[in-house]
Order: structure tokens, then C-alpha cells, then sequence
């Protein structure tokens, strides 16, 4: 038998890092780059993957929703996954299109949390990011319904060969419902483990324009 978990006892000491307030970059998104490429070149194995983020959404209904998402893109005002649009999460985001995103690299004592708009990417871009999938991976979106009641795994591998064979030697084309969202942050905060629990939290939030940031208690 196992011997029971006790959570009051897992207690782990953050290496102090620390965040060094005098050399940080001025904008949020460039510290966010900074942060993930320590994130991905540190990865301790395979199994890790750096750029996994739980997305959090809610419906007006006022239930929220949170799930994993693979980061495909960073730009200058956001960060970008791709999903179905007709998804659970599809349906909250287009009737309410606010969203919570946030990294944990516990390898390095690190989360990142994001906050704000979420908007479909273009159809340009999703077009580039779909058909940069491997075919598998795309006949596999066509295939499922995200999010539908399904009867079997068995019914899904037989869509998918229907579909196999309808595009034989043919591009797959880009589902009407399938495509990129973009997050738009207007609050990101940087929170580094340190010891005795004084983490480190840096927050940044734009207002009018101008990103204001600031340090708030662990
Ligand atoms: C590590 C990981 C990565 C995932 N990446 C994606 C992704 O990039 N896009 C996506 O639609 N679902 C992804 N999923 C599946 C989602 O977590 C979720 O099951 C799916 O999007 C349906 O969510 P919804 O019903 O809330 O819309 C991933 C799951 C895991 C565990």
C-alpha cells in the first residue's frame, strides 16, 4: 500500500533567483520572450513541453472553463494557439471574449500569467498554421467535432479514413470552424519562487496605452 499523501509536508525551496528589477526590458511581451527561451532551452525532457498553457475561459452563463493549449505564435501584442471555434471553449470565447492564460516552468520556480481580449487570428494566418501541421494532424481536426459527444474512438478513426480517402492527392482544406486565437494581454504578471516564500511578483498592465509595472505581495 502506498503510504498515504500527506500535502502539508511536500514543501520545496525555490533556488533565489530572483528577479533583478534594474535590468528588465520595458515592455512585457519582450520579458515574456526572454522568459520563454530560458523556458524551452531548459526543458528537462521530452515529456516537458514549454510552451503548454492552461486557457481559462467563461461563457455568460458564468461557468468558467479551463483547459491546456499549445503556444504556436508570440507577437508584439499577444500570444497565439489554435483550436476549434466550434469547441466548448469556441462557444465561451465568442460570446464572452475575455481569457486567463498561464505558463508554469516549475523547473525554474516560473509562471507567467496572461490576461485579456481573445480574438480569431486571420484566416492568412490560420491557413499557414494548419496546412504547417502534419497531414495526419490536420485530417484529424476535420475529423473531430472538438468538444461533441462521440460514440466511440473507433467512429472518430473511421472519419478520418472517409477523409483520408476524399483528399487523396489533394490539399486538405482549412475547416471553416478550425483556425488561431490571439490573446491580447492587458495585464502579465512574472512570478519567480524565491525562499522563505517572498516570491517575486512583477506585474505589468497597460493602461491608455503605456504598459505600467509594478511589484505586488507574494
Ligand atoms: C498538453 C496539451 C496540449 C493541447 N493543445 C491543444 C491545442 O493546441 N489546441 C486545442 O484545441 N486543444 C489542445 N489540447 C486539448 C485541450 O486541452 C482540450 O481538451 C480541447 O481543446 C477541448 O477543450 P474545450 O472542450 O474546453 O473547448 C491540448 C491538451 C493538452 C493536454
Amino acid at each position: 500500500m502506498p503510504e498515504k499523501i500527506t500535502f502539508h509536508q511536500i514543501r520545496k525551496e525555490y533556488a533565489d533567483r530572483g528577479i533583478d528589477e534594474s535590468s528588465l526590458p520595458k515592455g512585457p511581451m519582450e520579458l515574456f520572450q526572454q522568459w520563454y527561451a530560458i523556458a524551452e532551452e531548459n526543458q528537462p525532457g521530452e515529456w516537458v513541453e514549454a510552451n503548454a498553457m492552461s486557457v481559462a475561459t467563461a461563457g455568460v452563463d458564468g461557468r468558467v472553463s479551463n483547459r491546456y493549449v499549445l503556444l504556436k505564435g508570440v507577437d508584439a501584442d499577444g500570444i497565439r494557439f489554435y483550436s476549434n471555434y466550434d469547441s466548448d471553449k469556441g462557444r465561451q470565447i465568442a460570446e464572452n471574449p475575455r481569457a486567463a492564460a498561464s505558463f508554469l516552468w516549475a523547473y525554474l520556480g516560473r509562471q507567467v500569467r496572461f490576461e485579456g481580449a481573445i480574438v480569431k487570428t486571420s484566416r492568412e494566418d490560420s491557413e499557414a498554421y494548419f496546412h504547417s501541421r502534419p497531414r495526419g494532424s490536420q485530417l484529424g481536426a476535420c475529423a473531430s467535432i472538438q468538444s461533441a459527444e462521440v460514440e466511440s474512438w473507433e467512429v472518430l478513426g473511421e472519419r478520418k479514413a472517409e477523409l483520408e480517402a476524399q483528399y487523396a492527392d489533394q490539399d486538405i482544406p482549412l475547416p471553416d470552424n478550425w483556425g488561431g486565437y490571439k490573446i491580447v494581454p492587458d495585464r502579465i504578471e512574472f512570478w519567480q519562487g524565491r525562499s522563505n516564500r517572498l516570491h517575486d511578483r512583477i506585474v505589468f498592465e497597460l493602461k491608455d496605452g503605456q504598459w505600467r509595472r509594478f511589484r505586488v505581495s507574494p
